[in-house]
């Protein structure tokens, strides 16, 4: 039977190669974006994913028509500088909504499907600044916003357990995209990671050995 799964972000630098990897490998997918913009083979709606009714709205329109879906895979976030002393409550606001809410109001209203089915894998994205302080230091809202990814990832794991419900956490380093090229042009960029290759990982977590893994934490880090 095929798979269902739903990837946020979908028209993102990221988002776009996992959508593309997922649809060769036939499975469905439901994605999601602020544009809406068409996708072949995928069924892309435009939803803010900061507005919770709004995520509720939609996660409740695709599991009556596709009791199937099983997996998600949270893409939708973004970055900001600033050292501590730059860092005010209104710039850890919007990393909080931007990298935190998008994810976590995904997973409270999936999480109860998941459970009445008996399972399900989400898959959210991380960053290095939430595991290295030193990663942190000039971009701490990016971070402690990330952090709270992580932080996600370990509760669903714990919550999960005996459920047949797991998270897996995407940690990349610098992901070689035309923005990350634009904003660092003196960078060597074959020691940055790609699109493509995260991709790759985050469908191995769905292969017959990749379903395996527990309380993963991938870093796909290359040589950066
Ligand atoms: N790029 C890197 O080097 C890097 C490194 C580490 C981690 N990451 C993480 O990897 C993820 C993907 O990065 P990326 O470079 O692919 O980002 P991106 O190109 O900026 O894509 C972001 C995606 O999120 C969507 N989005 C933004 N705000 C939204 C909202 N409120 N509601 C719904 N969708 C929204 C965008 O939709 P629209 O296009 O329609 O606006 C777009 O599809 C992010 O979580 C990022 O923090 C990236």
């Amino acid at each position: 039977m095929q798979k269902s799964i739903l990837i946020t972000g979908a028209s993102g630098n990221l988002g776009h190669a996992v959508v593309q990897k997922f649809v060769q490998a036939d499975f469905k997918v439901y994605g999601t974006d602020r544009s809406g913009a068409s996708m072949e083979g995928a069924e892309i709606a435009s939803v803010d994913l900061t507005n919770e009714a709004a995520v509720n709205a939609y996660i409740e329109q695709i599991i009556s028509k596709d009791q199937q879906l099983n997996a998600a895979v949270l893409l939708v976030g973004g970055y900001a500088s600033g050292n501590l002393l730059a860092t005010d409550g209104a710039a850890l606001q919007k990393m909080y909504k931007l990298n935190f809410e998008t994810a976590y109001f995904v997973v409270h209203a999936l999480l109860p499907h998941f459970e009445a089915n008996g399972g399900g894998h989400f898959v959210l994205i991380g960053s290095r600044a939430a595991l290295e302080p030193n990663a942190a230091l000039y971009n701490v809202a990016y971070g402690l916003s990330k952090s709270m990814v992580v932080a996600l990832g370990n509760i669903i794991n714990a919550y999960g357990k005996d459920k047949g419900i797991r998270a897996s956490v995407v940690v990349p380093s610098i992901i070689d995209t035309p923005p990350n090229r634009a904003n660092m042009p003196d960078a060597d960029y074959s020691k940055w990671t790609t699109a493509e290759a995260i991709a790759d990982n985050i469908h191995f977590l769905f292969t017959d050995a990749g379903q395996h893994l527990r309380e993963t934490v991938l870093k796909i880090y290359n040589e950066a």
